[in-house]
């Protein structure tokens, strides 16, 4: 594979943007490829290069790359009429009952423009309804680049994980281990009545993939409700992938009383939103006193791109597809894991997959039962001990072995995966069977 016009576009680009990047994530080394076009489950990067997709834009790209006619059709159609007003439009209202419809914890929904605005103003609006300040996230979960979750260390001992967030943010933030009922007990036993909300993902999906034990997000939601603290789940990810159109939530059968989202809520467009109980949702403004505004929230394309999105998949087999070949991937690999690299866990559920380089092989006799298709926490499942429950779990990795060699053979082998240890992968509705086997064929030759 040649690099040269990536490699020249990367140089002109670190003199003009820090890092020459516009997220973090992006610059993978030596250099990132730059993409010229997507093409159904393929990028094709500048030196002509053509990569199988499963980073899918770290996740709002449930249809791949081509969007499907309806949905092209409602974006160039709302794109060639405006594009945005600084005025209410009909197509806000649309997606707004469509969600309100499909997922348990919401009655009513605020739109804007990112996941990160989204956790900012859900974190907002805890404090200002509950009048409290502290909120309770998981240790390694992530909820966008801001300031009151951008925090590392344990319960009593919280510190900014950046320059430029001032300490005093930490001092109302606790992390906690997720799956670990005991520590979120602890918790609230000492600090009940200050805390405003647990915030967290309903699957870890930005370190691992980590899977909920059972009976874990029942508990949360039991502290929440008997010491007046709301539950925020951050759907960014798992909203509209995991459990399809009810969401996680669904799925687990765990209602919070606020949801945000983000990534296929907008069809590929920037989104964020936060969803939940309409007397919660109610103090907003301009209904209550949280402040919360945006120029281009409930852009009228991302609105159109989102609606006609989740529309399409209310309507036909994407979810079935997605999820089928995310099954099929996940057994496969578990598969090669099992000959090859038997220390590694196969995790992930619905479409979304990611192998964790774990470092202990677990003792399974001959015929002892596994999850045959990714970590669920299954208690009768021989690996279940080895099988990450937390950040740190994830972290304690072979994060280097995934990143400079394995990685790097993917990409040799024309698939691209998320280039670190923790992002998850995703499957799409423009991958098919013989993507899958391709990918399996890859997996052999770089595990
Ligand atoms: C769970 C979760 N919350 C929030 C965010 C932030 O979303 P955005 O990057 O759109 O600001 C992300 C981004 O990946 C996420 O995965």
């Amino acid at each position: 594979m040649r690099h040269d016009e990536s490699r020249a576009l990367y140089d002109r680009a670190l003199s003009v943007i820090p890092g020459g990047v516009n997220s973090s994530v992006r610059a993978t080394r030596p250099y990132p490829f730059f993409v010229e076009r997507g093409d159904g489950a393929h990028v094709v990067d500048a030196d002509g290069n053509r990569y199988l997709d499963y980073v899918m834009g770290y996740g709002p790209l449930l249809y791949g790359h081509d969007m499907p006619d309806p949905v092209r059709a409602a974006v160039q159609s709302h794109a060639s009429e405006g594009p945005m007003y600084g005025a209410p439009t009909e197509i806000e209202v649309d997606l707004a009952e469509f969600v309100a419809r499909h997922v348990p914890s919401v009655e009513m929904i605020r739109f804007v423009n990112s996941g990160t605005e989204a956790t900012v103003s859900a974190v907002r609006l805890a404090r200002g309804y509950t009048g409290r300040d502290k909120i309770v996230v998981m240790q390694g979960g992530y909820h966008g680049a801001q300031e009151s979750t951008l925090v590392e260390g344990s319960f009593d001992n919280a510190a900014p994980s950046s320059p430029g967030i001032p300490s005093s943010f930490a001092e109302h933030t606790i992390p906690v281990p997720f799956n670990d009922a005991a520590a979120a007990e602890r918790v609230f036993e000492e600090h009940g009545d200050e805390i405003a909300a647990v915030l967290t993902e309903p699957i870890l999906a930005n370190t691992g993939i980590v899977h909920p034990v059972d009976g874990y997000h029942e508990r949360l939601r039991e502290l929440t409700e008997s010491h007046g603290a709301l539950l925020i789940f951050d759907e960014v990810i798992t909203g509209f992938r995991v459990g399809g159109l009810q969401c996680a939530q669904g799925k687990f059968g765990v209602t919070p009383d606020v949801t945000t989202f983000g990534k296929i809520v907008g069809g590929g467009f920037p989104v964020g939103a936060i969803g939940g109980r309409a007397e919660i949702l109610e103090q907003f403004t301009p209904a209550g006193d949280v402040f919360q505004s945006g120029t281009f929230s409930g852009h009228p394309v991302t609105m159109a791109a989102g609606y006609e999105t989740l529309r399409y998949a209310a309507e036909n087999d994407v979810y079935d597809h997605v999820n089928r070949l995310g099954e099929r991937l996940r057994a496969g690999i578990s598969d090669i894991v099992a000959d090859q690299a038997p220390a590694y866990t196969v995790v992930g559920t619905d479409s979304m997959f990611k192998t964790v380089f774990t470092r202990e092989a677990p003792d399974v006799d001959e015929g002892a039962p596994t999850c045959d298709a990714g970590c669920t926490q299954d208690e009768s499942c021989a690996r279940y001990d080895h099988c990450p429950k937390t950040g740190a779990d994830v972290a304690a990795a072979e994060t280097e072995r995934w990143e400079r060699i394995f990685w790097q053979e993917m990409k040799d082998a024309g698939i691209f995966l998320t280039p670190n240890q923790f992002e998850s992968q995703f499957v799409s509705y423009a991958h098919t069977d013989a993507d899958v086997e391709e990918t399996l064929e890859a997996y052999k030759e770089a595990l």
